[in-house]
Protein backbone atom coordinates (compact mmCIF):
# COMPACT_ATOMS: atom_id res chain seq x y z
CA UNK A 1 0.00 0.00 0.00
CA UNK A 2 1.64 3.92 -0.96
CA UNK A 3 2.35 5.42 1.82
CA UNK A 4 0.46 8.41 1.72
CA UNK A 5 -2.99 6.34 1.13
CA UNK A 6 -2.05 4.04 3.86
CA UNK A 7 -1.47 7.19 6.14
CA UNK A 8 -5.03 8.32 5.10
CA UNK A 9 -6.78 4.97 6.03
CA UNK A 10 -5.62 5.38 9.46
CA UNK A 11 -6.08 8.69 9.90
CA UNK A 12 -9.82 8.09 9.21
CA UNK A 13 -9.70 4.94 11.37
CA UNK A 14 -8.35 6.39 14.36
CA UNK A 15 -9.53 9.40 17.01
CA UNK A 16 -7.42 12.07 16.30
CA UNK A 17 -4.46 13.20 18.39
CA UNK A 18 -5.23 15.67 21.52
CA UNK A 19 -4.38 18.98 19.38
CA UNK A 20 -4.67 20.70 16.28
CA UNK A 21 -0.49 20.27 15.96
CA UNK A 22 -0.76 16.65 16.56
CA UNK A 23 1.22 17.26 19.68
CA UNK A 24 0.61 15.45 23.19
CA UNK A 25 -0.78 17.81 25.41
CA UNK A 26 1.53 17.28 28.68
CA UNK A 27 -0.84 19.77 30.45
CA UNK A 28 2.78 20.44 32.55
CA UNK A 29 2.37 24.29 33.64
CA UNK A 30 6.27 24.52 34.17
CA UNK A 31 5.82 27.88 35.94
CA UNK A 32 6.97 26.27 39.01
CA UNK A 33 10.49 25.51 37.83
CA UNK A 34 10.67 29.57 37.23
CA UNK A 35 10.09 30.37 40.47
CA UNK A 36 12.62 28.58 42.27
CA UNK A 37 12.29 25.06 40.88
CA UNK A 38 9.93 23.56 43.56
CA UNK A 39 8.99 20.75 42.45
CA UNK A 40 5.13 19.89 42.02
CA UNK A 41 3.34 17.64 43.94
CA UNK A 42 1.58 14.66 42.92
CA UNK A 43 -0.42 11.98 44.40
CA UNK A 44 1.39 9.01 42.22
CA UNK A 45 1.66 5.67 43.76
CA UNK A 46 0.30 4.05 46.42
CA UNK A 47 0.29 6.25 49.73
CA UNK A 48 -0.45 9.44 50.50
CA UNK A 49 0.80 12.65 48.91
CA UNK A 50 4.16 14.23 49.88
CA UNK A 51 4.00 17.94 50.75
CA UNK A 52 0.44 17.59 51.63
CA UNK A 53 -0.71 21.61 52.09
CA UNK A 54 -2.23 20.96 48.83
CA UNK A 55 -3.98 18.01 49.28
CA UNK A 56 -6.99 16.61 51.89
CA UNK A 57 -6.53 13.06 52.67
CA UNK A 58 -9.88 11.36 53.25
CA UNK A 59 -9.50 8.76 55.45
CA UNK A 60 -11.63 5.93 54.15
CA UNK A 61 -9.59 3.10 54.85
CA UNK A 62 -11.54 -0.50 55.79
CA UNK A 63 -15.03 1.28 56.90
CA UNK A 64 -15.55 3.12 53.50
CA UNK A 65 -19.36 3.59 54.35
CA UNK A 66 -18.98 4.24 58.41
CA UNK A 67 -19.22 7.87 58.20
CA UNK A 68 -15.97 8.57 56.46
CA UNK A 69 -17.10 11.75 55.21
CA UNK A 70 -17.21 12.87 58.77
CA UNK A 71 -13.82 12.63 58.80
CA UNK A 72 -12.88 14.50 56.15
CA UNK A 73 -10.71 17.56 56.55
CA UNK A 74 -10.65 20.55 54.28
CA UNK A 75 -6.78 23.09 53.64
CA UNK A 76 -8.88 24.62 51.30
CA UNK A 77 -6.16 24.93 48.83
CA UNK A 78 -6.42 22.49 45.81
CA UNK A 79 -7.99 18.67 45.51
CA UNK A 80 -8.92 16.26 47.30
CA UNK A 81 -7.46 12.60 47.48
CA UNK A 82 -9.48 9.61 48.87
CA UNK A 83 -7.21 6.71 50.27
CA UNK A 84 -8.84 3.41 50.47
CA UNK A 85 -8.61 -0.33 51.36
CA UNK A 86 -5.75 -0.73 48.88
CA UNK A 87 -3.92 2.32 49.38
CA UNK A 88 -4.82 3.46 45.97
CA UNK A 89 -6.50 7.59 45.83
CA UNK A 90 -9.28 8.45 43.95
CA UNK A 91 -10.25 11.20 42.67
CA UNK A 92 -14.08 12.04 43.86
CA UNK A 93 -17.16 11.56 42.23
CA UNK A 94 -18.29 13.87 39.69
CA UNK A 95 -21.42 15.30 41.97
CA UNK A 96 -18.90 16.13 44.52
CA UNK A 97 -16.69 18.28 42.32
CA UNK A 98 -19.27 20.52 42.05
CA UNK A 99 -19.19 20.94 45.71
CA UNK A 100 -15.24 21.31 46.16
CA UNK A 101 -15.80 24.12 43.95
CA UNK A 102 -18.06 25.91 45.46
CA UNK A 103 -16.11 25.39 48.97
CA UNK A 104 -13.06 25.96 47.52
CA UNK A 105 -14.70 29.60 46.18
CA UNK A 106 -15.97 30.25 49.95
CA UNK A 107 -12.81 29.35 51.43
CA UNK A 108 -10.52 31.73 49.07
CA UNK A 109 -13.02 34.85 49.54
CA UNK A 110 -12.80 33.56 53.38
CA UNK A 111 -9.47 32.94 54.94
CA UNK A 112 -5.74 34.29 54.67
CA UNK A 113 -3.24 31.40 53.90
CA UNK A 114 -1.62 31.81 57.50
CA UNK A 115 -5.19 31.05 59.29
CA UNK A 116 -6.18 28.22 57.12
CA UNK A 117 -2.11 26.92 57.67
CA UNK A 118 -2.70 27.55 61.93
CA UNK A 119 -6.03 25.87 61.82
CA UNK A 120 -4.85 22.74 59.93
CA UNK A 121 -1.24 21.70 61.03
CA UNK A 122 0.09 19.51 58.58
CA UNK A 123 0.77 16.35 58.93
CA UNK A 124 -2.54 16.38 61.64
CA UNK A 125 -2.94 13.09 64.32
CA UNK A 126 -5.64 11.74 61.29
CA UNK A 127 -3.23 12.46 58.49
CA UNK A 128 -0.50 9.65 60.63
CA UNK A 129 -2.98 7.36 62.06
CA UNK A 130 -4.70 7.10 58.17
CA UNK A 131 -1.29 6.17 56.94
CA UNK A 132 -0.37 3.82 59.79
CA UNK A 133 -3.95 1.67 59.16
CA UNK A 134 -3.05 2.14 55.44
CA UNK A 135 -0.18 0.48 55.39
CA UNK A 136 -0.68 -2.02 58.23
CA UNK A 137 -3.82 -3.18 55.43
CA UNK A 138 -1.16 -3.97 52.45
CA UNK A 139 0.04 -7.20 51.89
CA UNK A 140 3.13 -7.97 53.34
CA UNK A 141 5.25 -8.48 49.69
CA UNK A 142 3.98 -4.94 49.20
CA UNK A 143 5.34 -3.61 52.75
CA UNK A 144 8.22 -5.17 52.26
CA UNK A 145 9.04 -3.32 48.78
CA UNK A 146 8.76 -0.20 50.11
CA UNK A 147 9.69 1.24 53.50
CA UNK A 148 6.58 2.74 54.70
CA UNK A 149 6.37 -0.53 56.80
CA UNK A 150 9.37 0.00 58.33
CA UNK A 151 8.67 4.18 58.99
CA UNK A 152 5.13 3.14 60.46
CA UNK A 153 6.98 1.30 62.96
CA UNK A 154 6.13 2.56 66.17
CA UNK A 155 8.93 0.69 67.78
CA UNK A 156 11.09 2.83 65.78
CA UNK A 157 9.67 5.80 66.69
CA UNK A 158 9.40 7.63 63.53
CA UNK A 159 6.68 9.06 62.19
CA UNK A 160 4.50 7.00 59.12
CA UNK A 161 5.94 8.71 55.78
CA UNK A 162 5.76 6.86 52.51
CA UNK A 163 7.91 7.92 50.25
CA UNK A 164 9.61 5.85 46.88
CA UNK A 165 13.29 4.41 47.77
CA UNK A 166 15.85 6.90 46.69
CA UNK A 167 17.43 5.42 43.50
CA UNK A 168 21.19 6.26 42.91
CA UNK A 169 21.49 2.88 40.75
CA UNK A 170 22.64 3.15 37.40
CA UNK A 171 18.85 2.54 36.06
CA UNK A 172 15.98 3.07 35.63
CA UNK A 173 17.00 6.50 36.98
CA UNK A 174 14.44 8.48 38.78
CA UNK A 175 11.36 9.76 37.09
CA UNK A 176 10.48 13.43 36.80
CA UNK A 177 6.72 13.76 37.68
CA UNK A 178 6.09 15.77 34.67
CA UNK A 179 6.96 12.40 32.68
CA UNK A 180 5.16 10.28 35.27
CA UNK A 181 2.05 12.03 33.95
CA UNK A 182 2.44 11.98 30.73
CA UNK A 183 2.74 8.38 30.42
CA UNK A 184 -0.24 8.31 32.79
CA UNK A 185 -2.30 10.25 30.68
CA UNK A 186 -4.86 9.15 28.30
CA UNK A 187 -2.96 6.73 25.67
CA UNK A 188 -2.54 8.87 21.81
CA UNK A 189 -3.80 6.00 19.07
CA UNK A 190 -0.46 4.57 17.69
CA UNK A 191 -2.14 5.29 13.55
CA UNK A 192 -2.60 9.09 13.31
CA UNK A 193 -1.46 12.28 13.81
CA UNK A 194 -0.79 12.70 17.54
CA UNK A 195 1.29 9.62 17.70
CA UNK A 196 3.19 10.79 14.57
CA UNK A 197 3.86 14.08 16.12
CA UNK A 198 5.12 12.36 18.99
CA UNK A 199 7.70 10.48 17.26
CA UNK A 200 8.67 13.62 15.26
CA UNK A 201 9.40 15.30 18.35
CA UNK A 202 11.33 12.59 20.35
CA UNK A 203 13.22 11.70 16.73
CA UNK A 204 14.07 15.29 16.13
CA UNK A 205 15.30 16.00 20.23
CA UNK A 206 17.26 12.21 19.73
CA UNK A 207 19.23 13.47 16.52
CA UNK A 208 20.28 16.90 18.37
CA UNK A 209 21.44 14.87 21.29
CA UNK A 210 23.20 12.12 18.80
CA UNK A 211 24.35 15.16 16.67
CA UNK A 212 23.55 12.96 13.89
CA UNK A 213 22.47 15.69 11.05
CA UNK A 214 21.86 12.60 8.38
CA UNK A 215 21.63 9.29 10.62
CA UNK A 216 17.97 7.65 10.06
CA UNK A 217 16.89 7.51 13.61
CA UNK A 218 14.47 4.64 14.60
CA UNK A 219 12.33 3.73 17.92
CA UNK A 220 11.98 0.28 19.09
CA UNK A 221 9.88 -0.96 21.60
CA UNK A 222 12.60 -2.62 23.63
CA UNK A 223 15.04 -2.29 26.55
CA UNK A 224 18.24 -1.48 25.39
CA UNK A 225 19.34 -5.05 24.71
CA UNK A 226 16.85 -5.58 21.97
CA UNK A 227 18.59 -2.55 20.16
CA UNK A 228 21.82 -4.31 20.44
CA UNK A 229 20.46 -7.12 19.10
CA UNK A 230 18.38 -5.37 16.03
CA UNK A 231 21.64 -4.40 14.99
CA UNK A 232 23.29 -7.28 15.46
CA UNK A 233 20.49 -8.75 13.32
CA UNK A 234 20.47 -5.75 11.02
CA UNK A 235 24.70 -5.36 9.92
CA UNK A 236 25.57 -8.85 9.54
CA UNK A 237 25.29 -11.96 8.39
CA UNK A 238 26.41 -15.24 9.95
CA UNK A 239 29.86 -16.21 9.56
CA UNK A 240 31.01 -12.66 9.49
CA UNK A 241 33.59 -11.29 11.79
CA UNK A 242 33.18 -8.52 14.58
CA UNK A 243 36.03 -7.51 17.02
CA UNK A 244 34.92 -6.72 20.53
CA UNK A 245 37.13 -5.28 23.72
CA UNK A 246 35.97 -6.60 26.64
CA UNK A 247 36.54 -4.56 29.40
CA UNK A 248 32.83 -5.34 31.22
CA UNK A 249 29.68 -6.77 31.84
CA UNK A 250 28.30 -5.27 28.41
CA UNK A 251 30.90 -5.66 26.64
CA UNK A 252 30.50 -9.08 26.95
CA UNK A 253 26.76 -8.75 26.32
CA UNK A 254 27.71 -7.59 22.68
CA UNK A 255 29.63 -10.98 22.32
CA UNK A 256 27.59 -12.84 23.60
CA UNK A 257 24.91 -11.85 21.27
CA UNK A 258 27.06 -11.56 18.01
CA UNK A 259 27.93 -15.21 19.26
CA UNK A 260 23.59 -16.03 19.43
CA UNK A 261 23.60 -14.54 15.78
CA UNK A 262 26.51 -17.25 14.29
CA UNK A 263 29.05 -14.03 14.12
CA UNK A 264 32.69 -15.16 14.85
CA UNK A 265 34.04 -12.74 17.43
CA UNK A 266 37.54 -11.91 18.33
CA UNK A 267 37.89 -10.41 21.44
CA UNK A 268 40.14 -8.43 23.13
CA UNK A 269 40.52 -9.57 27.15
CA UNK A 270 40.97 -7.00 29.20
CA UNK A 271 40.99 -6.22 32.66
CA UNK A 272 37.37 -4.78 33.88
CA UNK A 273 37.61 -1.74 34.76
CA UNK A 274 40.59 -0.73 32.48
CA UNK A 275 39.93 2.56 29.91
CA UNK A 276 40.80 0.71 26.55
CA UNK A 277 43.68 2.13 24.47
CA UNK A 278 43.21 3.05 21.22
CA UNK A 279 46.83 1.80 20.24
CA UNK A 280 46.26 -1.84 21.37
CA UNK A 281 42.75 -1.96 19.67
CA UNK A 282 44.57 -0.48 16.13
CA UNK A 283 47.19 -3.21 16.46
CA UNK A 284 44.40 -5.90 17.29
CA UNK A 285 42.36 -4.81 13.87
CA UNK A 286 45.76 -4.60 12.23
CA UNK A 287 46.09 -8.39 12.74
CA UNK A 288 42.49 -9.62 11.65
CA UNK A 289 42.45 -7.76 8.49
CA UNK A 290 38.34 -9.35 7.62
CA UNK A 291 36.94 -7.82 10.59
CA UNK A 292 33.79 -5.97 9.49
CA UNK A 293 32.77 -3.97 12.78
CA UNK A 294 33.83 -3.22 16.06
CA UNK A 295 31.47 -3.61 18.84
CA UNK A 296 32.04 -0.63 21.33
CA UNK A 297 30.88 0.20 24.73
CA UNK A 298 30.51 4.09 25.90
CA UNK A 299 29.48 3.92 29.44
CA UNK A 300 30.34 0.42 30.62
CA UNK A 301 27.87 0.47 33.42
CA UNK A 302 29.36 -2.33 35.52
CA UNK A 303 32.54 -0.28 36.15
CA UNK A 304 31.94 3.37 35.89
CA UNK A 305 34.40 3.62 32.66
CA UNK A 306 33.49 6.11 30.22
CA UNK A 307 35.38 4.49 27.29
CA UNK A 308 37.02 6.76 24.96
CA UNK A 309 34.99 6.25 21.86
CA UNK A 310 36.41 8.87 19.56
CA UNK A 311 39.68 7.24 19.53
CA UNK A 312 38.36 3.82 19.13
CA UNK A 313 35.99 4.93 16.40
CA UNK A 314 38.87 6.13 14.45
CA UNK A 315 41.07 3.30 14.39
CA UNK A 316 38.16 1.07 13.47
CA UNK A 317 37.19 3.38 10.59
CA UNK A 318 41.16 3.20 9.68
CA UNK A 319 41.04 -0.46 9.70
CA UNK A 320 37.88 -0.31 7.02
CA UNK A 321 35.41 -1.72 10.07
CA UNK A 322 31.99 -0.33 10.94
CA UNK A 323 31.70 1.52 14.37
CA UNK A 324 28.57 -0.33 16.27
CA UNK A 325 28.45 1.61 20.04
CA UNK A 326 26.32 0.74 23.08
CA UNK A 327 25.39 4.52 24.35
CA UNK A 328 22.50 3.13 26.51
CA UNK A 329 24.05 4.52 30.08
CA UNK A 330 25.69 7.12 28.07
CA UNK A 331 23.52 9.22 25.89
CA UNK A 332 22.89 12.44 27.32
CA UNK A 333 25.25 12.09 30.29
CA UNK A 334 28.79 12.40 28.56
CA UNK A 335 29.62 14.34 25.39
CA UNK A 336 28.98 12.47 22.15
CA UNK A 337 29.02 13.33 18.61
CA UNK A 338 28.00 10.61 16.00
CA UNK A 339 28.85 12.55 12.61
CA UNK A 340 31.77 14.03 13.90
CA UNK A 341 33.42 10.49 15.50
CA UNK A 342 32.32 8.73 12.45
CA UNK A 343 30.08 6.42 14.49
CA UNK A 344 28.05 3.93 12.60
CA UNK A 345 24.99 2.63 14.57
CA UNK A 346 24.67 3.84 18.12
CA UNK A 347 21.98 2.50 20.32
CA UNK A 348 20.18 4.04 23.34
CA UNK A 349 17.50 3.42 25.74
CA UNK A 350 14.83 5.62 27.11
CA UNK A 351 15.46 4.50 31.07
CA UNK A 352 18.83 5.98 31.81
CA UNK A 353 20.35 9.64 31.20
CA UNK A 354 17.05 10.80 30.03
CA UNK A 355 14.75 9.63 33.03
CA UNK A 356 11.73 7.94 31.34
CA UNK A 357 10.45 4.73 32.06
CA UNK A 358 12.03 1.45 30.32
CA UNK A 359 10.66 0.16 27.05
CA UNK A 360 12.11 2.34 24.04
CA UNK A 361 15.33 1.71 22.49
CA UNK A 362 16.27 4.15 19.66
CA UNK A 363 19.25 3.71 17.08
CA UNK A 364 20.89 5.82 15.05
CA UNK A 365 22.01 4.22 11.79
CA UNK A 366 24.63 5.33 8.93
CA UNK A 367 24.70 5.32 5.18
CA UNK A 368 27.20 2.96 5.62
CA UNK A 369 25.19 0.57 7.97
CA UNK A 370 22.09 1.03 6.14
CA UNK A 371 24.15 0.25 3.04
CA UNK A 372 25.01 -3.11 5.29
CA UNK A 373 21.36 -3.92 6.38
CA UNK A 374 20.03 -4.14 3.02
CA UNK A 375 21.73 -6.88 2.40
CA UNK A 376 22.23 -8.44 6.19
CA UNK A 377 21.30 -12.00 6.26
CA UNK A 378 21.08 -13.11 9.62
CA UNK A 379 17.55 -13.66 10.79
CA UNK A 380 15.14 -10.81 11.86
CA UNK A 381 11.38 -9.53 11.60
CA UNK A 382 10.32 -7.81 14.64
CA UNK A 383 13.48 -5.92 14.90
CA UNK A 384 13.72 -5.28 10.66
CA UNK A 385 15.05 -2.15 10.76
CA UNK A 386 13.61 -1.36 6.91
CA UNK A 387 10.09 -2.26 8.34
CA UNK A 388 10.52 0.34 10.75
CA UNK A 389 11.93 3.05 8.53
CA UNK A 390 9.54 2.32 6.30
CA UNK A 391 7.01 3.36 9.09
CA UNK A 392 9.04 6.29 9.86
CA UNK A 393 8.41 7.70 6.58
CA UNK A 394 4.56 8.05 6.58
CA UNK A 395 3.85 11.44 6.83
CA UNK A 396 2.57 10.58 10.20
CA UNK A 397 5.15 8.66 11.85
CA UNK A 398 4.57 5.30 12.79
CA UNK A 399 5.69 2.01 14.44
CA UNK A 400 5.33 -1.36 12.33
CA UNK A 401 4.21 -3.06 15.39
CA UNK A 402 1.94 -1.70 18.64
CA UNK A 403 4.32 0.58 20.06
CA UNK A 404 4.91 1.29 24.04
CA UNK A 405 2.74 4.50 23.48
CA UNK A 406 2.61 5.24 27.12
CA UNK A 407 6.34 5.06 27.29
CA UNK A 408 6.51 7.49 24.58
CA UNK A 409 4.26 9.69 25.58
CA UNK A 410 6.52 9.66 28.82
CA UNK A 411 9.90 10.06 26.85
CA UNK A 412 8.54 12.68 24.77
CA UNK A 413 7.92 14.69 28.13
CA UNK A 414 11.50 13.74 29.41
CA UNK A 415 12.98 14.83 26.22
CA UNK A 416 10.93 18.22 26.82
CA UNK A 417 12.51 18.36 29.64
CA UNK A 418 15.51 17.95 29.12
CA UNK A 419 16.22 20.74 26.74
CA UNK A 420 14.56 23.32 28.45
CA UNK A 421 17.97 23.18 30.24
CA UNK A 422 19.86 22.27 26.94
CA UNK A 423 22.49 19.45 26.64
CA UNK A 424 25.67 21.50 27.70
CA UNK A 425 23.78 22.46 30.95
CA UNK A 426 22.76 18.75 31.41
CA UNK A 427 26.54 17.40 30.67
CA UNK A 428 28.07 19.71 33.46
CA UNK A 429 24.96 18.82 35.67
CA UNK A 430 26.19 15.45 35.06
CA UNK A 431 29.82 16.00 35.70
CA UNK A 432 29.33 18.32 38.86
CA UNK A 433 27.27 15.39 40.60
CA UNK A 434 29.90 12.93 39.62
CA UNK A 435 32.82 14.80 41.67
CA UNK A 436 30.75 15.55 44.20
CA UNK A 437 29.98 11.59 44.92
CA UNK A 438 34.27 10.91 44.12
CA UNK A 439 35.19 13.52 46.35
CA UNK A 440 32.64 11.94 48.93
CA UNK A 441 33.58 9.12 49.15
CA UNK A 442 37.32 9.47 49.00
CA UNK A 443 36.41 12.06 51.70
CA UNK A 444 35.11 8.14 53.98
CA UNK A 445 38.44 6.70 53.07
CA UNK A 446 36.97 4.52 50.49
CA UNK A 447 38.85 3.27 46.90
CA UNK A 448 37.49 3.99 43.80
CA UNK A 449 37.30 1.50 40.96
CA UNK A 450 38.27 2.12 37.56
CA UNK A 451 40.54 4.40 35.47
CA UNK A 452 39.46 7.79 34.16
CA UNK A 453 37.99 8.71 36.51
CA UNK A 454 37.18 12.33 35.86
CA UNK A 455 35.58 11.54 32.96
CA UNK A 456 33.17 9.00 34.72
CA UNK A 457 30.03 11.41 34.82
CA UNK A 458 27.29 8.20 34.99
CA UNK A 459 28.57 5.76 37.63
CA UNK A 460 30.88 5.25 39.90
CA UNK A 461 32.31 1.92 41.34
CA UNK A 462 33.95 2.32 44.63
CA UNK A 463 35.86 -0.60 46.43
CA UNK A 464 34.17 -1.99 49.46
CA UNK A 465 36.35 -1.39 52.49
CA UNK A 466 38.16 -4.60 54.02
CA UNK A 467 36.14 -6.74 55.89
CA UNK A 468 32.49 -5.73 54.34
CA UNK A 469 30.58 -6.81 51.00
CA UNK A 470 30.05 -4.81 49.46
CA UNK A 471 26.67 -6.38 49.02
CA UNK A 472 26.05 -6.12 52.28
CA UNK A 473 26.60 -2.43 52.08
CA UNK A 474 23.79 -2.50 48.86
CA UNK A 475 21.37 -4.96 51.24
CA UNK A 476 21.63 -2.60 54.50
CA UNK A 477 21.65 0.76 52.96
CA UNK A 478 18.06 -0.13 51.28
CA UNK A 479 16.62 -2.60 54.09
CA UNK A 480 17.64 0.92 56.54
CA UNK A 481 17.53 3.27 54.92
CA UNK A 482 15.76 3.07 51.76
CA UNK A 483 18.55 4.13 48.93
CA UNK A 484 19.15 1.75 46.24
CA UNK A 485 22.50 1.68 45.30
CA UNK A 486 23.62 -0.99 42.54
CA UNK A 487 26.03 -4.14 43.70
CA UNK A 488 29.03 -5.40 41.46
CA UNK A 489 28.43 -7.33 38.72
CA UNK A 490 30.91 -10.87 37.32
CA UNK A 491 34.01 -11.00 38.96
CA UNK A 492 33.14 -7.27 40.94
CA UNK A 493 30.71 -9.23 42.77
CA UNK A 494 31.25 -8.47 46.97
CA UNK A 495 33.88 -6.45 45.62
CA UNK A 496 32.44 -2.76 44.38
CA UNK A 497 29.11 -1.02 45.16
CA UNK A 498 27.87 1.44 42.35
CA UNK A 499 26.04 4.49 42.81
CA UNK A 500 24.11 5.75 39.34
CA UNK A 501 24.55 9.90 38.99
CA UNK A 502 22.54 10.32 35.81
CA UNK A 503 19.57 11.69 34.68
CA UNK A 504 16.61 13.41 37.37
CA UNK A 505 19.25 13.41 40.21
CA UNK A 506 19.50 16.61 42.23
CA UNK A 507 22.60 17.84 43.78
CA UNK A 508 20.63 16.77 47.57
CA UNK A 509 19.75 13.55 46.38
CA UNK A 510 22.96 12.77 46.56
CA UNK A 511 23.65 14.45 49.75
CA UNK A 512 21.17 12.10 50.89
CA UNK A 513 22.68 8.73 49.08
CA UNK A 514 26.37 9.93 50.65
CA UNK A 515 24.55 10.65 54.26
CA UNK A 516 23.21 7.60 54.05
CA UNK A 517 26.34 5.32 53.07
CA UNK A 518 28.53 7.15 55.92
CA UNK A 519 25.67 6.14 58.09
CA UNK A 520 25.28 2.38 56.51
CA UNK A 521 28.91 2.00 56.96
CA UNK A 522 29.36 2.56 60.64
CA UNK A 523 26.46 0.88 62.03
CA UNK A 524 28.61 -2.17 59.96
CA UNK A 525 31.26 -0.90 62.24
CA UNK A 526 33.71 0.67 59.83
CA UNK A 527 34.99 3.77 61.40
CA UNK A 528 33.99 7.06 59.71
CA UNK A 529 34.01 10.29 60.13
CA UNK A 530 30.51 11.71 60.43
CA UNK A 531 29.23 14.35 57.88
CA UNK A 532 33.00 14.14 55.58
CA UNK A 533 31.24 12.76 52.67
CA UNK A 534 28.78 15.23 52.49
CA UNK A 535 30.57 17.77 53.86
CA UNK A 536 33.15 17.50 50.67
CA UNK A 537 30.04 16.90 48.51
CA UNK A 538 29.14 20.21 49.56
CA UNK A 539 31.71 21.85 48.76
CA UNK A 540 31.85 20.31 45.25
CA UNK A 541 28.11 21.94 44.83
CA UNK A 542 29.02 25.16 46.40
CA UNK A 543 32.26 26.01 44.69
CA UNK A 544 29.90 25.44 41.49
CA UNK A 545 27.76 27.71 42.55
C1 LIG B 1 25.79 -0.03 28.88
C2 LIG B 1 24.52 -0.82 28.89
N1 LIG B 1 24.20 -1.53 27.80
C3 LIG B 1 23.09 -2.26 27.75
C4 LIG B 1 22.23 -2.32 28.81
C5 LIG B 1 21.04 -3.17 28.73
O1 LIG B 1 19.92 -2.42 28.70
P1 LIG B 1 18.50 -3.04 29.07
O2 LIG B 1 18.59 -3.55 30.47
O3 LIG B 1 17.64 -1.84 28.92
O4 LIG B 1 18.22 -4.10 28.08
C6 LIG B 1 22.51 -1.59 29.96
C7 LIG B 1 21.62 -1.64 31.12
O5 LIG B 1 21.97 -1.38 32.23
C8 LIG B 1 23.69 -0.83 30.01
O6 LIG B 1 24.00 -0.12 31.08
Amino acid sequence: MRAAARAEEHRNGAPAGPDADGRLPLGDDRSHRKQGGQRPHLSIGRGPVEGGAAVEVHANVGDRDAGGGDRRRQDGVAGRVRVDGTGRHHAHAEGERQHDAQRQQALSDQASEQESEHRHPWPSPDYTEVVRRTVAGWPARNRLLGWASRAARPDRGVIPVDRPEIILAPGPTPIPPEVLLAQGSPLVYHRGPGFGGLMRDVTARLRTLYRAERARILLLTASGTGGLESAIQNCFSPGDEVFVPLAGFFAERWARLADAFRLTVHPLEEEWGTRLDPDRVADALARDPGIKGVLLTHSETSTGVIQPVRELARVSREAGAMVLVDVVSSLGAVPFAFDEWGIDVAIGGSQKALSASPGISFVAISDRAWGAAQGAENPRFYFDWREYQRFAELPDPENPWTPAISVMQGLHAALELYFQDGVDAALLRHQRLSRAVKEGVRALGLDLFGEGLDDNWTVTAIRAPEGISADTICDRIRSDLGVVLAPGQGPLKGKVFRIGHFGYVSELDIIRGLAALEMTLERLDHPVKRGAAVAAAEQVFQEAH
